[in-house]
């Protein structure tokens, strides 16, 4: 008995953990640690810095747009959009599920005073008719119907990709009722690798975009602010009050220039990665998965048996394969640079042997 329940611990402590809580959890490669450690430097509240002026160039040069600024993180990016195209008491439309209002710590009211409309959608788009509906009139009473955002591939609603031909019609909306047109990009990547549409098509609706570098690109750190250049330089001020002017950050810059120029491709590894992976966990016997959902590099799987999401993901720890709750009957998987097509294998095999 004792000999047993050691050997179960020994195999335990020799398997690898899979970590598929979240496609932030990379660590930087060693060529991408060589980059760092290469960077040329300069003080970039001063604008020294030439690995950011790079960065910035390259990253404005790739999505067509005028200018991009760099930023610490997706979050910034968003909330720093916001206020530089808005005033207080307006009202932002969004999806219901989107980061900006769900993760964002109240962002877009504590930093911009908006107001914000969350409108239900089926898989992330807002429809053009709902927005059209939804805008106020004008009427001393009224909040003021000013912005709309949407997120490409949209998070919760499990890496779906939005329809660009949707995109184009809420375009036609804003342009008609002179709203703001935001697009929280973190993963806009996945979409363009996914869809084979460019990434200067997919954004160029959009006022206003930012991107991550720190999600499947594989970069530690950073996200980036796309539109063109009056409003990049608004944002950059914006940057300052939020405390995120960095002095030489070219050593952070460098990962991110790493990122874009060698792993944007690489995604459709991630991509058939999930698929393998959803179209497995959704023939055992404690799970059932949206197929049609799994667009890109994260798997939403609905818990059928009486365990609750935290009490899966305990036991899928035990077998070292991290997930993250997403809900109280769902729970999260994403695939990312750190899981190999062998570690997948090797997930399922032991998801099979447990659930
Ligand atoms: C869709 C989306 N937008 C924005 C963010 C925010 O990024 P960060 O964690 O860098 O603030 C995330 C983070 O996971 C995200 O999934």
């Amino acid at each position: 008995m004792i000999l047993e329940i050691l050997s179960v611990y020994t195999i335990l402590f020799f398997m690898k953990i899979i970590d598929f809580r979240s496609d932030t959890v990379t660590k930087p490669s060693p060529e991408m640690r060589q980059a760092i450690f290469e960077a040329e430097v300069g003080d970039d509240v001063f604008g020294d810095d030439p690995t950011v002026n790079e960065l910035q160039t390259y990253v404005a040069d790739l999505f067509k747009k005028e200018a991009a600024l760099f930023v610490a993180s997706g979050t910034m990016g968003n909330q720093i959009c916001l206020k530089a195209q808005s005033q207080p008491g307006w009202e932002i439309l969004c999806d219901r599920d989107c980061h900006i209002v769900n993760y964002e710590v109240g962002g877009p009211v504590i930093h911009s005073g908006l107001l914000v409309n969350l409108i239900t959608t089926e898989r992330g788009m807002l429809s053009p008719e709902v927005i059209r509906g939804s805008i106020r009139p004008h009427n001393i009473h009224c909040p003021q119907t000013k912005m709309v955002t949407l997120e490409n591939t949209h998070n919760r609603h499990g890496g779906t990709v939005l329809p660009q031909k949707e995109i184009l019609k809420v375009k036609e909306i804003c342009d008609e009722f002179g709203l703001v047109f935001h697009l929280d990009g973190a993963r806009i990547w996945n979409a363009h690798v996914s869809t084979g549409i460019s990434l200067a098509e997919l954004t160029a609706p959009f006022d206003s975009v930012s991107v991550c570098l720190s999600k499947g690109l594989g970069a530690p750190i950073g996200s980036m602010i796309l539109g063109s250049a009056e409003f990049i330089e608004k944002c950059r001020r914006i940057r300052k009050l939020f405390g995120g002017g960095m002095r030489q950050v070219g050593l952070i810059a460098a990962a991110g220039l790493y990122a874009v120029r060698n792993n944007i491709q690489r995604l459709s590894e991630d991509h058939q990665n999930a698929r393998l992976l959803a179209e497995s966990i959704n023939k055992l016997n404690s799970f059932k998965i949206d197929m049609s959902r799994v667009e890109t590099n994260i798997v939403i799987a609905d818990i059928i048996t009486d365990d609750n999401s935290e009490e899966i993901v305990k036991k899928l720890k035990d077998i070292n394969i991290w997930a993250v709750p997403f809900g109280p009957k769902k729970v999260r998987f994403v695939t990312h640079l750190d899981v190999s097509r062998y570690d997948c294998e090797e997930a399922i095999s032991r998801l099979e042997n447990n659930f």
